[in-house]
């Protein structure tokens, strides 16, 4: 975690970085920082010079005149005032491009603490490695930077430290969500993930916390038939985690279950998917990990709502005892379920973990979160997420506060309609439908698990959990942590 400082002092680091920006016509670069005493004239001329654009994720580096490096990092379009994203993503781009030094100075143009902020993030989020596998390669990897500055014109103390505390906590779970992600199942089972978020919560130091794990017997015993049928194939067996918190000092205002598919892997089970690209689907358990990293994360900042975090664990493997087509199951609860496709096991695993979150009384409302749909990412591709609802309130009020966060999700409907081809003629329920529209049909077979009055909000993020293409703006190749700032947004608002 690097460390993040907010200050209005002269710039001592040895890297500076710049904003630059486009207008239209020809050589109309801008210059755009918060820091003073730049010779642009100059400047300007040497990156016409590059050829530089200011076209967004592109960085350029050129020496610096009182710092050894001048750092530019693209805007895009010139605007008297930038988007939050715009910043947050050039900032992060700058971060990434900076692996290998120990610190610089982001003095991008800033107008409000939000945009500070925005800036902040932008650089903490592009600060991230995934080293921990790598052996005799290790030395030859640039490591990212440990001292990240944002420089502002002027700002009170209180409100630099409460942004840059913030800003902390949210890159370092978004941190560990990707780094679950990252770990492959040969080193993340069901087991380990509980591990992993225990020594996580102990390591945070919050108060309020509460985590208890149920494993394979005492599932099978209380009646989680799905997370049980789904696990039941593999060595490594099934969990199912709970991370609650508490508030312990301010009273709370709300109480929200999260929700979060935790397949550690997915090889579709005795419906084998395809060797080819099977490998990211070490990352469906995506939806588990920013569930319990955003839990710890409201902890950390001592929000005054009450957070109960479920994670369903299971790795979804080939075997003599793996759940065959037409089993059939008794989700928690007793509904039954025909098992006609065995990679269709995220709604299985949700659905237990749905039904045992509505035990809580007095809940406000329930959010699960899951890569479950390949139907998601032919929809909406890879950088936006969507969400589903039974309240078109919630799911409003959501979209604001995920947009403010900086997280793209988009709303999609659950029509009536398909829920028949879910009807099964031996069971109350088929765990597949209709193929056209499946991430709607999948949507709309977990509606089956939530009552009908509480505000329920289904995100499903399989295509942006996990970035499979280049690294862009403050998004690294791998595990993407999405999903998990807008549920810290989302209880900050406690609006739903
Ligand atoms: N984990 C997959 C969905 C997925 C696909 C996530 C691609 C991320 C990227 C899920 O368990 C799955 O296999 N879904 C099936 C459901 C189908 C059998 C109804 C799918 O989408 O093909
Ligand atoms: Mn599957
Ligand atoms: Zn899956």
């Amino acid at each position: 975690m690097p460390k993040i400082r907010i200050s209005d002092g002269v710039v001592k680091d040895e890297v500076l970085v710049v904003g630059l920006a486009q207008k239209p016509g020809k050589n109309a670069l801008v210059i755009e920082t918060s820091a003073t005493a730049l010779n642009i004239k100059a400047l300007l001329e040497m990156l016409d010079d590059l050829g530089a654009t200011g076209k967004v994720d592109e960085v350029i580096k050129a020496p610096g005149t009182s710092t050894r490096l001048i750092v530019f990092t693209g805007l895009g379009l010139a605007q008297d005032s930038y988007g939050h994203e715009v910043l947050r993503r050039a900032a992060g781009a700058a971060s990434r491009a900076l692996a290998g030094n120990t610190g610089a100075t982001f003095a991008l143009p800033t107008r409000s603490k939000e945009e500070v902020a925005a800036v902040a993030e932008g650089a903490g989020l592009g600060a991230y490695a995934f080293d921990e596998f790598r052996g005799s390669s290790a030395k030859e990897r640039k490591a990212p930077l440990r001292n990240i500055n944002v420089h502002v014109k002027k700002m009170d103390k209180a409100i630099a430290s409460s942004i840059s505390e913030r800003t902390s906590i949210i890159c370092e779970y978004t941190y560990l969500v990707r780094d679950l992600i990252n770990t492959p199942p040969s080193h993340l089972t069901p087991d380990s993930f509980c591990k992993k978020i225990t020594e996580a919560a102990k390591k945070s130091g919050a108060s309020g916390l509460k985590i208890s794990v149920l494993n394979e017997g005492q599932l099978k015993t209380k009646g989680f038939g799905g997370i049980t049928a789904v696990g039941q194939g593999s060595i490594n067996p099934p969990r199912l985690l709970q991370i609650s918190y508490t508030p312990t000092k301010n009273l709370s205002k709300k109480r929200y279950a999260y929700v979060g598919k935790g397949i550690t892997f997915d090889t579709g089970g005795l419906a084998l998917k395809p060797a080819l690209g099977m490998e990211a689907m070490k990352s469906d358990m995506s939806g588990a990990a920013a569930v319990c990293a955003s839990v710890i994360a409201i902890a950390s900042m001592k929000l005054p709502i009450a957070i109960d975090g479920y994670a369903p664990l299971a790795e979804n493997m080939v075997s003599d005892k793996a759940t065959r087509p037409s089993d059939i199951i008794t989700i928690y609860g007793g509904k039954t379920v025909e098992v006609l496709n065995p990679d269709a096991e995220g709604r299985l695993v949700l659905a237990d973990a749905l039904v045992k979150a509505q035990e809580v009384k007095e809940l406000d409302a329930i959010v699960d979160v899951a890569t479950l749909t390949d139907a998601q990412v032919v929809a909406l591709g890879t950088r936006t997420s969507a969400v589903m609802t039974n309240n078109q309130g919630a799911s409003e009020t959501f979209l604001k506060v995920a947009d403010i966060a900086g997280e793209a999700f988009w709303p999609m409907p659950l029509p009536v309609e398909l829920r028949a081809s879910l009807d099964s003629p031996v069971a109350d329920l088929a765990n597949i439908g209709e193929r056209m529209g499946g991430m709607l049909v999948a949507g709309i077979f977990l509606k089956e698990f939530v009552k009908e009055d509480l505000p329920w909000l289904h995100l499903d993020i399989a295509g942006p959990s996990y970035n499979e293409g280049k690294a862009h703006g403050y998004t690294p190749v791998g595990g993407t942590g999405i999903a998990l700032r807008s549920l810290v947004a989302l209880a900050e608002s406690a609006a739903l």
